[in-house]
């Protein structure tokens, strides 16, 4: 299996170039943003719960994001590996993510960190607010309220990893082809080593 973690702060892009990774690899998408959107739109009880959270753009608990990861890599047996995109985002959620990847005989080949500028992001997120219905691209507040949960609690993965030397940063700004083709390199070069 070959795993990756697609790692960034929020608009740095991890959710445009994971669609295109797991096309070319064949790897499965897990991203816990969209697992956890899903369970809103289905007005589950999951769902209920962390609504305002994401709507004030504060992180999940770790108890039920890596619930759902571990359900999620139960449920995909047959896969050549995982994509991870928005998981992990606290030491300790990478340090169970670490723990069920080694229950499977599997650990994480490279985590591919995209480094976007602040003022990029901000950008990118009110453009994409415009159009989207993302209840945490609304507002300027909300989207400083999520960057400031990364530089917080989350840029701490990347400094986990790197104790394991598994950490690649990737230029994110400029041309979506370009970003891509960085990071296909990064992989391809795991891969054969
Ligand atoms: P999540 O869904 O993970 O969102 P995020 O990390 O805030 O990131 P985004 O999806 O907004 O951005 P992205 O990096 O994927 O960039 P994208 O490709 O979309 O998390 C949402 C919330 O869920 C969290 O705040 C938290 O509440 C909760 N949550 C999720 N996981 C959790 C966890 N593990 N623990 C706890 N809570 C969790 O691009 C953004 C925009 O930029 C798009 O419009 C795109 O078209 C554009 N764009 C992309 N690339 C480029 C480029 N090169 N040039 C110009 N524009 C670009």
């Amino acid at each position: 299996m070959f795993n990756l973690i697609l790692f960034g702060p929020p608009g740095s892009g991890k959710g445009t170039q994971s669609e295109r990774l797991i096309a070319k690899y064949g790897l499965k998408h897990l991203s816990t943003g969209d697992l956890l959107r899903n369970e809103i739109a289905g007005q589950t009880p999951l769902g209920m719960a962390v609504k305002n959270l994401m709507a004030e753009g504060k992180l999940v608990p770790d108890e039920i994001v890596i619930e759902m990861i571990d359900a999620a890599i139960e449920n995909n047996t047959r896969v050549n590996g995982f994509l991870f995109d928005g998981f992990p985002r606290t030491t300790a959620q990478a340090e169970a993510l670490d723990k069920l990847l080694a229950q499977k005989g599997t650990e994480i080949a490279i985590v591919l960190a995209l480094q976007v500028s602040q003022e990029e992001l901000i950008k990118r997120l009110l453009n994409r607010g415009r159009t989207s219905d993302r209840s945490d691209d609304v507002n300027e507040e909300v989207i400083a309220a999520r960057i400031s949960e990364y530089e917080k609690k989350t840029a701490a993965v990347a400094e986990h990893y790197k104790k394991f030397g598994k950490v690649e940063y990737i230029k994110g700004e400029g041309n979506v082809d370009d970003i891509f083709d960085l990071l296909c390199k990064e992989i391809d070069e795991k891969k054969v080593a």
